[in-house]
């Protein structure tokens, strides 16, 4: 399914909150993505990327309805020339491709514009969707971090997925 990605607006507070509520999505990402997800959680992640710049937290729409969230953190000191990428989607829409568009569209706006040459992920073990998303948009499996992730009470690997500027 054709998916755009696009700057969080002040008006996305319901769509986002009906969006991101489910315990399923929180569950293979780090701690803090709240469940439930009120509105007034999405007016708080709003006040917080809303005027940002640069701009790195983005929806993620398919057919014109917001369905996720998809961004980027640009890391510093000797890893100034990585950035690592996250991303979330509503259930009812998984498994129709979304997110590897959404991946695809923002790995393209990062080694676009940032003086960027790494983009990678970090992804728990018990989380081979998200693995595909990133094997389809041609990241390579790096490293894997044994037992690095506590999750709840469930000791878990951390996958390291990375894809290189083209011609490093
Ligand atoms: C991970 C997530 C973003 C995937 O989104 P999505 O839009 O469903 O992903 P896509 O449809 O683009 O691709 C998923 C692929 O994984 C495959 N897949 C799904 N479940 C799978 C499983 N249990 N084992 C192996 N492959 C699986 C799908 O078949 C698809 O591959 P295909 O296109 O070759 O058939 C979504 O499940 C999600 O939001 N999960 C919760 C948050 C999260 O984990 N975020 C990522 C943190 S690193």
């Amino acid at each position: 399914m054709k998916a755009q990605i696009r700057p969080w607006k002040n008006e996305d507070a319901k769509a986002l909150a009906y969006a991101a509520n489910s315990d399923k999505i929180g569950a293979t990402l780090r701690d803090g993505f709240p469940f439930p997800y009120t509105k007034e959680d999405a007016e708080q992640w709003l006040s917080f990327n809303i005027g940002k710049e640069p701009v790195t937290n983005f929806a993620i729409l398919a057919t014109g309805q917001i369905v996720g969230g998809i961004g980027f953190l640009l890391k510093d000191n000797i890893y100034r020339k990585n950035a690592e990428i996250g991303y979330w989607l509503a259930e009812p829409f998984w498994n129709r491709g979304i997110a590897t568009e959404a991946v695809r569209l923002l790995i393209n706006h990062i080694f676009s514009g940032f003086d960027i040459d790494r983009i990678y992920a970090e992804v728990f073990s018990n989380n081979p969707a998200s693995m595909k998303v990133l094997e389809k948009n041609g990241f390579q499996l790096d490293a894997i971090h044994r037992k690095s992730i506590i999750k709840g009470n469930h000791i878990l690997d951390a996958y390291h997925w990375a894809k290189l500027r083209e011609g490093l």
